[in-house]
Parts: C-alpha cells; sequence; structure tokens
C-alpha cells in the first residue's frame, strides 16, 4: 500500500475481503505479548499503548523501502492491531539448532543495518512513543537519536530458505541509538551469555567468532568495537531496571520472566562481559 492510498493511522480499519480465510491460528507464545494469532495472511495483535507509533514507524518502514518488517493494515472489529503475516519460521522459545547458521547470523545483522539506514530521518512526531517509564535511551556522542526496533531475538526475525527475511515485534521500538539495537542484537544471537546461561546443544558454539562474525556484517567501526563491553555493562543494568520495573507496574509476561530469574541472567551476562571484555575487543579487532 503507497502513503498516497493509506488512511491515517487512527481511523484505518481492516476490512477482511470477502471469503477470507477466517481460520485462527495461535502464534508461538513470545514472553511478553498474549493472544497473538494469526487468521489467513494477517496477525492479530492485542492493541497496547505503543500501538500507533508502533504503526506510524511502520508506514515510514515500508515508504523508505524496508521489505522485512510487516505492514499496519488497521485495527479489526474487535479493536486488535492487524498486520501483514510475514511467512517463514521463527524460532522458538529455546532456538533450535538451526539457529546456529552462521550464514544466517550474517543476514541478521544485514538486516539490521538495512532497518537503520530505512530508519535515518524518522521523527515520530503525530504519533510520539511512549515515554520509558525507567530513564529514556541516552543520545549518541553526536547528540543524535535513531528510532529502531531494540528487540531483534531469534523469536522476532522471520527466516526463509536459511536467511532473515522479516523482523516483527516492534513493541520496544522507540528512541535510542543504532549502537545500541545493534549490540542488543549481538548480544541475542551470539548469544553472549555466562556458559551457564547457554540453551541445550549451544555449548560448542564460539561466541567471540560468531560476535566478530556480527560486527563485520554490521559494520561496526573501531570506536564502536572497543567500546563494546563497558555498553554491554551500561546496558545490562539499564535493562535490569527497566524488567524489574516491568514486572512489578505490568505484571504479565514481564512478570513471569521476572520470577523465572531473569533478573540473575542479565546479573550473570554482565559480570561475563566483564570478565572478557579484553578477550571481546581484542576478538572484534584481530
Ligand atoms: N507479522 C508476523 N508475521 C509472522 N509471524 C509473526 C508475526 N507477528 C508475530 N509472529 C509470530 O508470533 C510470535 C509471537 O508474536 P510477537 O509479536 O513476537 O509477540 P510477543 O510480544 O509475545 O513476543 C512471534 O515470535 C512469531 O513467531
Ligand atoms: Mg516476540
Amino acid at each position: 500500500m503507497s502513503s498516497r492510498h493509506r488512511p491515517s493511522i487512527e481511523s484505518r480499519v481492516y476490512i477482511p475481503a470477502p471469503g477470507e480465510a477466517s481460520d485462527v491460528e495461535l502464534m508461538p507464545a513470545g514472553d511478553v505479548t498474549d493472544g497473538v494469532v494469526r487468521a489467513g495472511g494477517t496477525i492479530r495483535r492485542p492493541h497496547q499503548p505503543q500501538s500507533l507509533a508502533v504503526a506510524a514507524y511502520l508506514d515510514w518502514l515500508e515508504d523508505a523501502e524496508f521489505d522485512a518488517s510487516p505492514r499496519f493494515l488497521g485495527r479489526d472489529a474487535a479493536g486488535r492491531d492487524v498486520l501483514t503475516f510475514v511467512p517463514g519460521q521463527c524460532a522458538g522459545s529455546v532456538p533450535e539448532l538451526w539457529v546456529q547458521s552462521e550464514e544466517l547470523l550474517v543476514s541478521v545483522a544485514r538486516m539490521l543495518r538495512r532497518l537503520h539506514t530505512a530508519s535515518s530521518g524518522y521523527i515520530p512526531r503525530e504519533h510520539p512513543f511512549p515515554p520509558k517509564a525507567v530513564r529514556p535511551d541516552s543520545p549518541d556522542s553526536a547528540g543524535r537519536t535513531l528510532v529502531c526496533h531494540l528487540d531483534v531475538t531469534p523469536q522476532n526475525v522471520v527466516v526463509r530458505g536459511g536467511v532473515a527475511v522479516g523482523l516483527v515485534d516492534f513493541d520496544l521500538a522507540g528512541p535510542s541509538t543504532a549502537f545500541k539495537d545493534s549490540f542488543n542484537t549481538a548480544m541475542h544471537w551470539t548469544p553472549l551469555h555466562d556458559p551457564a546461561d547457554l540453551w541445550p546443544g549451544w555449548e560448542s558454539t564460539d561466541p567471540f567468532r560468531r560476535l566478530r562474525l556480527f560486527a563485520d556484517a554490521y559494520g561496526w567501526d573501531d570506536g564502536e568495537r572497543r567500546r563494546l563491553p563497558a555498553v554491554g555493562i551500561e546496558a545490562m543494568a539499564l535493562s535490569r531496571e527497566r524488567m524489574r520495573h516491568n514486572a512489578a507496574a505490568l505484571g504479565g509476561g514481564w512478570a513471569r520472566m521476572w520470577n523465572d530469574g531473569v533478573g540473575e541472567l542479565i546479573g550473570r551476562r554482565a559480570a561475563w562481559l566483564e570478565a572478557n571484555a579484553d578477550a571481546l575487543v581484542a576478538a572484534l579487532t584481530a
């Protein structure tokens, strides 16, 4: 849908085409949003405080010819957000062995770079993102922020033919910096974890090699490579604070994750980044 034919975000109503498939399939549960379902070629998600901001960002990405994100089609008769279904495979909550593919890792880094290029220049005006309840992300050294995804996990990337072709679940999107989004993505996909927290079957993967592959494919510069451990440790402190806040304030999936020990996991990850800071920089710069 080109911008010429798009009704405004707030008045956009999704009307199914006559005869459109209406059988509903429950999607694999993510961490947070209950009740994500597929109906034919669409995904239906509960409407949320950030929904209109996300929809406006998705419109911008469509106009910028970023082809991996879903389109916001409007709201259905039940008030749910309707998005295009992106066909392919997403990882389960414990990522399967196919997620280890280095070709896939490189394609995720390239897709993220394309997202950041497409996002450049986007300033949410009519539909701003709800302010972060815990400390907004700080701008980069030049004082700039970039609206980006901020939750590029294996569960939120759609894979076809062994490469990343789709990026879904923009619930955490908002103004941040490209380096924070790419650190966060690398953290999820390397993954950067205390070895005690590695997923089953991932014990023999080499985080240093995978991080370097990601960095080269995304295109981190030398300064970013050297700042990675410090940026990562700072991000973990913030992430822990936000998770704790969301668990108390919002409950639901956030409280489930907190009760399952995500705070401790983040603490172990920060300690691992600290203990391996020199080795990480060496792997990135050698
Ligand atoms: N637009 C989409 N196209 C294809 N699959 C999707 C789409 N949106 C969500 N999914 C699938 O549904 C799962 C859960 O939806 P998601 O939006 O990620 O919710 P949560 O906030 O719970 O993580 C995703 O991991 C993915 O497998
Ligand atoms: Mg998700």
